[in-house]
């Protein structure tokens, strides 16, 4: 039987706030040469596009896939690379677009091992951020919501891999 999911986050909810951010991204960054925009696959692909598309600053997009929760709900601490990015970010403007920050580690770990390639500047963004979970402090530059601890899907994110394309974010309700 298919789940029931509830809406937490609405569609046009998520996209007013991501043209906010952006707004905010064209500001900070006018002027500014060489922004890259990392997306964090495969969560990170929706809030990537609609905020990629709301960016009037000369922007160049990339991608990395690294490994975090391994199907269960509980992150592992460790990050994998899985892809890496085509390109160097050395001397670059470097913006990284997560999904949601949970326990932080994943964050944490790619801020780490990012800066170590000698970026001009790095930027988070992270579209949710469920506070309450924090175990590891990271500096969190664009925030889209601040969420209570509850396992969303929708806009990206997934439960054991489903769920990626609702257009909103959602809780399973079983
Ligand atoms: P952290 O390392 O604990 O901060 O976890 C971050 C990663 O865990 C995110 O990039 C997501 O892939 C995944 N994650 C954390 N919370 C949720 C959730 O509520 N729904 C779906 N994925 C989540
Ligand atoms: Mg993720």
């Amino acid at each position: 039987m298919a789940d029931k999911i509830r809406v937490m986050i609405p569609e046009e909810d998520i996209t007013k706030r991501i043209g906010e951010i952006a707004e905010q991204i064209n500001k900070d960054y006018a002027g500014a040469d060489n922004v890259v925009l990392i997306c964090i696959l495969k969560g990170s692909v929706f809030v990537t596009t609609e905020l990629a598309k709301r960016i009037t600053v000369p922007v160049t997009l990339d991608f990395m896939s690294v490994s975090s929760y391994e199907g269960g709900t509980e992150s592992t601490g460790r990050v994998r690379i899985i892809k890496d990015l085509d390109d160097s970010i050395e001397g670059k403007n470097v913006i990284i677009i997560e999904d949601i920050i949970d326990s932080g580690r994943t964050l944490r770990n790619l801020l780490d091992m990012l800066s170590s390639r000698k970026p001009a500047s790095l930027k988070l963004l992270a579209l949710l951020d469920k506070p309450s979970r924090r175990v590891v402090e990271v500096p969190v530059d664009y925030t889209g919501f601040e969420i209570p601890d509850e396992f969303v899907v929708g806009f990206g994110m997934d439960y054991d891999q489903r769920y990626r394309n609702l257009p909103f974010i959602g809780v399973v309700e079983n």
